[in-house]
Order: C-alpha cells, then sequence, then structure tokens
C-alpha cells in the first residue's frame, strides 16, 4: 500500500520544505499540466527538474500533456522515478512504455474516467503501473467519481489476469472514507493531494490513509 501525496495541493512558494513534510510517503505525485490535454497549467521540465533535486522521495510524476510521445521521454531523462502518460494522448502507448524504460525509469499510463479499462488490455504487461482517474483530470480537490470505482475492480481484474506485479493506482478525490474502498476494489498506489495537505500534520495524514488502506486490502 503505497501512499503518494500530490504536490499540487502543497504551497508553491515553498516546495523544499512541502517536500520534506511528506517524506514518510511512499513517493511525491507530480502533475504536470499544459493548458490543453486538461484546462489548467501547473510545471514543466526546469521545474520538474528543481522538485527532483530537492525531494527526499522519489518523484512519481503525471503528465497531463498532449503529445506524450514526444514529451515525455524529456521527463524521464530529468531521471525522476516513474513517468506517466495518459493514453487519451499518446500515438504509439507501447514504443513510449519501452522507450521510458530504455531511458531508465519506470512506465505507467493513465486513463481519464469516460476511457474503458479494457483499452489498456495489450499494455498491461509493458507497464509498471496503471492510473485510473477517479476524477477529470486538471483539478485537485474534486470529489471522487463513483461510476470510476468498478473501473479500479476491472483493472485489478486485467492485472490478475496476465499474472503481473503492474501496480494499481488511483487519483482524485481520495480521502480516508474512500480508501478502504479503493483498497478493497484492489487499489494499491493511492494519490492524494488536499486530504494529505489540508492537515498540520503531514505524516500523520500519510499514516492514517496508509493504515486504512492496508486493513481492508486483500493482498
Ligand atoms: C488531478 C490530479 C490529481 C490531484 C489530486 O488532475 O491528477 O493528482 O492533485 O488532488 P485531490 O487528492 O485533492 O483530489
Ligand atoms: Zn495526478
Amino acid at each position: 500500500m503505497r501512499i503518494h501525496p500530490s504536490i499540487l495541493s502543497a504551497d508553491f512558494g515553498r516546495f523544499a520544505d512541502e517536500l520534506e513534510s511528506i517524506r514518510s510517503a511512499d513517493a511525491a505525485h507530480v502533475d504536470v499540466m499544459d493548458n490543453h490535454f486538461v484546462p489548467n497549467l501547473t510545471f514543466g521540465l526546469p521545474v520538474v527538474a528543481r522538485l527532483n533535486e530537492l525531494s527526499p522521495i522519489p518523484l512519481d510524476v503525471h503528465l497531463m500533456i498532449s503529445d506524450a510521445d514526444q514529451h515525455a521521454p524529456k521527463y524521464a531523462e530529468l531521471g525522476v522515478d516513474s513517468v506517466t502518460f495518459h493514453l487519451e494522448a499518446c500515438r504509439d502507448p507501447l514504443a513510449l512504455a519501452r522507450r521510458l524504460h530504455r531511458i531508465g525509469s519506470k512506465a505507467a499510463v493513465a486513463i481519464k474516467p469516460a476511457t474503458p479499462v479494457s483499452e489498456l488490455a495489450e499494455l498491461v504487461t509493458e507497464v509498471d503501473m496503471i492510473l485510473i482517474m477517479t476524477v477529470e483530470p486538471g483539478f485537485g480537490g474534486q470529489q471522487l467519481i463513483e461510476q470510476t470505482l468498478q473501473k479500479v475492480g476491472s483493472a485489478r481484474d486485467l492485472i490478475r489476469s496476465r499474472d503481473v506485479s503492474v501496480g494499481l493506482q488511483v487519483d482524485g478525490g481520495v480521502t480516508e472514507s474512500n480508501i478502504g474502498k479503493l483498497a478493497e476494489l484492489g487499489a494499491d498506489v493511492f494519490v492524494a493531494g488536499t486530504a494529505v495537505f489540508s492537515g498540520e500534520d503531514r505524516a500523520e495524514r500519510i499514516s492514517a490513509l496508509r493504515d486504512e488502506a492496508l486493513s481492508h486490502s486483500h493482498q
């Protein structure tokens, strides 16, 4: 059970302290948005490069950008631990996953709420992690869309059917009240922005989320 706080909810003027405050988490989730694939703009390569230097824990970079085939490799080249691209923003996902691996990062693929899990059938053996978006990508602080829950179960079934060790990440509206249900359905990597950064004591928020997920896990 891995907890990845999303620094989209952090204070952008104090990144070093904010990253330090989540050092008990498994990775820092970094949301890159281009104002094209999603209607919001965050940060790009130079900022992610600096975050990677500052962070005491690995970076999990979630790219919400168009033309991932061209741009995602540049993030892997920064030396971040993991790069997630959106299936909807990619022409050749298989080639991209292999390229990210050759550069040396983990490769993960994300799908938006309307994209069916069946579209991942051929990719599942080629990636380290699948990300099921539980909100429409673009903004933190939204409520989890209930209809995405069954996709978490289907994604876990898909991973099991191929007998591979692939992480199953959920992102958007994850709270202490719904993380147990998500863990029961088979998620094992949890992004949480608001749920971690709205609290004063981030270590306490992280361990409360992790304990709640663990107590509902089948694994
Ligand atoms: C949304 C981002 C999320 C966001 C999650 O597009 O991908 O990572 O930061 O924030 P919360 O946990 O507040 O929904
Ligand atoms: Zn994200």
